[in-house]
């Protein structure tokens, strides 16, 4: 199968939307990562994004709309605190996992009775669900195990031959994945850190339950391997003396091999004779650009890739999470 590069154009739009809503698949750009779209309706289509992206079955699908009436269409009910963030944060980089309606097919939600539901804050994937004409699940772009795809050329590294086309939308502006809170717990529960902070979430819902260190995985995914480049990461945890340990540590590995630094701008400043890639000052700048950091890292050959660990606060607790994914726990 040829993979075809669309524009945002109107016409394109319609082409992408015709081949979602008649079964195809068609990868498109949202606010944080890009996803893999498919009629959320049609059961053997979502079944194909599964054999696209070689993703355990067990673990659902986000279901993507563009209109928030729609979501009264696949939610069985929407509790006060879950609408409370769709009326303040939709469309937005947080997803809500709500009890499902039996027309949600058993494929999308992994045989749960809940579903995850986003309006994703791009104009281009707003255009192209609504004129789909129907709710589309999808999930990050990227051959499962990668780090997700934030730009068009990304999914094509990926999935070229096995998906007929992709939306390019140029980069994706939060860089890493959605929020995700499930509503079917009395308290609010955080399953997945991501593009929205939790802290601005709490000034409206109150407290989220955030589970840590559990042997459970709270989020069907998140118990499977994750983000990871070929090259091999490691973190530098979050401490004094940042830029001497990178720096010790980059000594170390480049005796052998072939290691780049990704730090903030502060203490890249503060390196000297290491090869290193600055995410820029400030988290948001790190969710932005980390992923297209690990995926660049292989592109160019690079061994092991030292990372600046991050507080656990606002967008850091994404990076950080990613980070430790990525790495697989692997500090320096
Ligand atoms: O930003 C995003 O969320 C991107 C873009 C494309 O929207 N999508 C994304 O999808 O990251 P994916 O499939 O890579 O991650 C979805 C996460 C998985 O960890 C999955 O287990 C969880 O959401 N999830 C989906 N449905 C769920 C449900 N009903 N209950 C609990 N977790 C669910
Ligand atoms: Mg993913």
């Amino acid at each position: 199968m040829e993979t075809r590069i669309y524009t945002k154009n109107n016409q394109d739009i319609a082409a992408c939307a015709k081949i979602v809503k008649e079964g195809g698949l068609i990868a498109f750009p949202t606010e944080t990562v890009y996803g893999l779209g498919a009629n959320a309706l049609l059961p053997d289509s979502v079944r194909n994004i599964y054999a696209a992206k070689g993703r355990p079955s067990d673990n659902p699908l986000i279901v993507h709309v563009a209109d928030k009436a729609q979501i009264s269409l696949i939610a069985a009910h929407i509790p006060d605190k879950a609408q409370a963030v769709i009326d303040e944060f939709m469309p937005g980089p947080v997803t809500v996992v709500l009890p499902k309606k039996q027309i949600v097919p058993d494929v999308v939600t992994g045989g749960l009775n809940t579903v995850a539901v986003r309006m994703p804050a791009n104009e281009i994937a707003l255009r192209f669900i609504s004129e789909a004409g129907c709710p589309v699940c999808a999930p990050s772009a990227n051959t499962s195990g990668k780090p997700s795809p934030t730009c068009a050329r990304h999914v094509y590294d990926d999935l070229n031959g096995k998906i007929p086309g992709i939306i390019d939308g140029g980069d994706c502006e939060v860089g890493v994945e959605s929020t995700v809170i499930d509503f079917t717990t009395d308290t609010p529960r955080l399953l997945r850190a991501g593009g929205m902070e939790l802290e601005r979430l709490e000034k409206v819902i109150g407290k989220v339950e955030v589970v840590k260190n559990s042997k459970v995985a709270l989020c069907p995914g998140m118990k499977y391997k994750h983000y990871s480049p070929t090259a091999e990461v490691f973190v530098v945890p979050v401490g004094e003396g940042m830029a001497e340990r990178i720096t010790a540590a980059y000594d170390e590995l480049s005796k052998l091999a072939k290691p780049v630094v990704i730090a903030m701008q502060g203490t890249a400043n503060a390196l000297s004779g290491v090869d290193c890639w600055s995410v820029g000052d400030d988290l948001s700048g790190y969710a932005h650009n980390l992923f297209s950091f690990l995926r660049r890292a292989d592109e160019l050959s690079y061994t092991h890739i030292i990372c600046e660990g991050v507080p656990e606060e606002g967008m850091g607790a994404s990076v950080a999470n990613r980070l430790e994914k990525a790495s697989g726990g692997k500090t320096l």
